[in-house]
């Protein structure tokens, strides 16, 4: 078997992070931050060093300001919904997953301004473009670091220097880049990042969070939620203070469990060794694929502008004919269709049909990019 479904969900997960979630099950079990005995103290220690791996990955200085929740959709809900206000403009991308589109669009209901900037065919964002999209009453630009559906990295940095010269903030949603490419909450002056644990994290699902820069003023985020906290449990109303504010609730410490040992064993391996790998296995993916007759590779096309994520079709046969043959003949594991994110396939011209998907990941082979590149040849060449 061969998965390339990596863009959608990590497997198989780095050593010891199955391990890790053994361990808390069978020898921790407490609920962090509500007892002062052992096992309590332990729960939340590990809940800790969880927040301590994924503020040293993305450079963020204080891992009190990183709110724990579900998914990246949980978090890039709760700096949507937490901070904008009737009235307000935010500027976002053609090239966004259903997780930041639907919010905005459920906001615009509600009297928040949305301009939505066209990338180009190949999913190519123009800072330019977002800059003249600025209004006065702009607060915030909302963009993905890469696209999920052909890997096109979005210009976070660039756009992060137009945020700050304008005093905006700015929203980064690094779901396909945390883990796979390097991510600086810093240089890149992003002021609030959404993390998914489940994908180049290593983590499991059910984890992600939310960076809360020191540019944004904490109390003026709604919290989706209120409830316990194990703190101030004295007072009636939700405290106003991170990471509590926003993380009511017991959290899921198996799951942070292993959360903390995928990011470490990233930070371990290196983000830049990673990045290289898959560099190397997008080249080879590309041009294959490039070379077969029939098919159609969407996107960037250069592996140094995107993550290890490639769209295609294959010339008379729909995506999910391709996707079930790969499966069924080839044991190869992909995605196909619209991928959450039709607006990206409307820019991409992909609409409605969408494309078949390979998402690689640090585990992925050269032998298995040769190995679906001579299945696509087959398929292509219409022998199944
Ligand atoms: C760019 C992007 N944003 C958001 C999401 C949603 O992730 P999750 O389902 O973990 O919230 C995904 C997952 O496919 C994604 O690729």
């Amino acid at each position: 078997m061969i998965y390339f479904d990596n863009a959608a969900t990590s497997w198989p997960k780095p050593p010891g992070v199955a391990e890790a979630m053994v361990h808390f099950m069978g020898a921790v079990g407490a609920n962090p931050g509500r007892a002062a005995h052992r096992q309590a103290v332990e729960s939340g220690r590990i809940v800790y060093g969880a927040r301590e791996a994924v503020c040293e990955l993305f450079r963020a200085p204080d891992p009190l300001r990183l709110v724990f929740g579900k998914n990246v959709t949980e978090a890039l809900n709760l700096a949507l919904r937490g901070l904008l206000r009737p009235g307000d403009h935010v500027v976002t991308s053609s090239m966004e997953h259903n997780a930041m589109m639907r919010p905005l669009r459920a906001l615009e209901g509600k009297g928040v301004e949305v301009t939505v900037v066209g990338c180009s065919p190949q999913g190519v964002l123009d800072p330019a473009d977002v800059e003249a999209a600025i209004r006065p009453n702009t607060r915030l630009v909302a963009l993905n670091h890469a696209s999920n559906v052909v890997g096109t990295l979005l210009p976070v940095a660039e756009v992060g220097a137009i945020c700050r010269g304008r005093d905006l903030l700015l929203l980064a949603d690094v779901a396909q880049t945390g883990g796979a490419y390097p991510v600086d909450v810093q240089a890149d002056q992003i002021d609030l990042l959404g993390f998914t644990g489940h994908k180049s994290l290593g983590g499991p699902m059910g984890t992600g969070g939310l960076i809360v820069g020191e540019r944004v003023d904490e109390t003026q985020i709604e919290p989706l939620i209120r409830g316990g906290t194990g703190s101030r449990s004295e007072h009636e109303v939700q405290p106003d203070f991170l990471p509590d504010r926003c993380e009511s609730g017991t959290p899921n410490v198996v799951g942070l469990a292993g959360l903390g040992m995928g990011v470490r064993w990233v930070l371990e391996r290196g983000v830049d060794a990673i990045r290289a790998h898959e560099v190397a296995l997008t080249q080879a993916l590309i041009e294959g694929l490039q070379s077969l007759p029939g098919v159609t590779v969407y996107g960037a096309l250069d592996p140094e502008l995107q993550t290890a994520t490639v769209s295609f079709n294959v010339a008379g046969m729909a995506p999910s004919e391709v996707g079930l043959c790969l499966d069924d003949e080839y044991g190869i594991l992909c995605r196909v269709g619209l991928h959450c994110a039709p607006t990206a396939h409307k820019t991409l011209g992909t609409f409605p049909e969408g494309t078949v998907r390979f998402g690689l990941s640090a585990f992925n082979t050269m032998d298995e990019v040769e190995a679906a590149l001579a299945a696509v040849d087959n398929l292509a060449r219409g022998h199944v």
